[in-house]
């Protein structure tokens, strides 16, 4: 099989030579079984990869299965992978088999590994390099029959840095890494992306072959795609949606592909192109986040218990601690001080009698 052809079975689109190349690395790794790591921009098409890998090689008949160590709450991720036997914890009512088993035979793909917590790493390299391991609660060994490919869109080495991810396990995925570069780095593929993409949801909608514009193209083209594929082909998706003629031209995809660097865009999960009526929705939750923060400062200006934001004027909820004796001391100081010395008046202030204050007074040598 050549390249191309590879490219075709797996619906590897693309004519930049970093994706022939890609591609080509991609069929020999398959044919091996050795450990390789994914890495890119979210949406660069990781995924697209790692399913042509498991594909082409000799494990296609059996199952490729995902993990996204990502979405996988911390708690039950070792039990997810390693599987558990019955009663090893509260709620394993029955054992379970894990990713791991389940991929016996097959590719594991531990998507996301970045996001795999530090303890975790240990035990999943252990696992990799030895291919066994234990359920857990087990007190015996299973051994499985399994390629790993591992995916990320964080650069590892930067992790390894900041203690968030394991050298040694950073140093086992990394032999054969294959780094997908940004669709900005390789606008060639734009076009011929969008042309698959529009036939597909052309299709999809039962009228066949869109026709792009040049001038279309040429818009996609510059588009700086910070969500790369996936953002191209959400794009196209809309525009198929929204068009009412079989031509998708600037027109159709201008408002698309507008970006409200604004609106906090780097922390929305996939910047997607977007329609105006979406543009006008964001707008107006954001006039409505900001009402909100006002409507919360008030109320804490209000109820006088603005702690987070002025630390400083917070009283001591602890004031300082005196003894009995030397509470009632300052107290009687105080009265004295109140009433210039009058000791009727500074009795009944105190509500005691007359006669205790003078004890009192003698007492504290007042
Ligand atoms: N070279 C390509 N040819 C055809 N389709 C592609 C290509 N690259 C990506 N896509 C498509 O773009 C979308 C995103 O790709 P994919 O899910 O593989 O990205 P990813 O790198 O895994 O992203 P994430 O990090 O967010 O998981 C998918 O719909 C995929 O089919
Ligand atoms: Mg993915």
């Amino acid at each position: 099989m050549t390249v191309q052809e590879f490219q075709e079975q797996f619906g590897i689109v693309g004519r930049s030579k970093a994706i022939r190349d890609l591609a080509d690395i991609a069929m020999q790794v398959a044919r091996s079984d050795v450990t390789a790591l994914l890495s890119g921009e979210s949406g660069v098409g990781k995924e697209v990869f790692a399913r042509a890998i498991h594909g082409y090689s000799a494990r296609s008949e059996k199952r490729l299965v995902s993990v996204n160590c990502g979405a996988i709450p911390e708690g039950i991720l070792e039990s997810e992978l390693f599987g558990h036997v019955k009663g090893s914890f509260t709620g394993a009512a029955e054992a379970r088999k894990g990713y791991f088993e389940q991929a016996d035979g097959g590719t594991l793909f531990l998507d996301e590994i970045a996001e795999t917590p530090v303890a975790t790493q240990a035990k999943l390299l252990r696992a990799i390099e030895n291919k066994e391991f234990m359920r857990l609660g087990a007190e015996t060994i299973t051994k499985v029959d399994v390629r790993f490919i591992a995916a990320t869109n964080k650069d590892l080495e930067t992790e390894v840095a900041a203690k968030r991810f394991r050298k040694d396990l950073y140093f086992r995925l990394k032999a054969v890494t294959l780094n997908i570069p940004p669709l900005r780095e390789r606008k060639i593929d734009v076009e011929e992306l969008a042309l698959k993409f529009a036939r597909e949801f052309g299709e999809r909608r039962g009228n066949g072959s869109l026709e792009l514009t040049r001038g279309a193209l040429e818009l996609l083209r510059e588009h700086p795609w910070p969500g790369n594929v996936r953002e191209l082909r959400n794009a196209i998706e809309t525009a198929v949606a929204l068009t009412r003629d079989y031509v998708l031209d600037e027109a159709t995809f201008a408002p698309l592909l507008r970006r409200e660097e604004t609106f906090e865009e780097r922390n929305l999960p996939v910047a997607v192109g977007r329609t105006p009526e979406e543009v006008d929705r964001e707008l107006i939750y954001r006039a409505l986040f900001e009402l909100k923060k006002d409507i919360m400062e008030i109320k804490d200006i209000l109820n006088e218990r603005d702690y987070a934001r002025e630390p400083e004027i917070v009283e001591d909820p602890f004031p300082e601690v005196y003894s009995m004796r030397e509470v009632e001391r300052r107290a009687i100081e105080a009265a004295l001080k109140k009433t210039g010395g009058n000791k009727r008046r500074a009795a009944l202030l105190l509500n005691i009698s007359e006669r205790t204050l003078y004890r009192k007074m003698k007492e504290y040598d007042l």
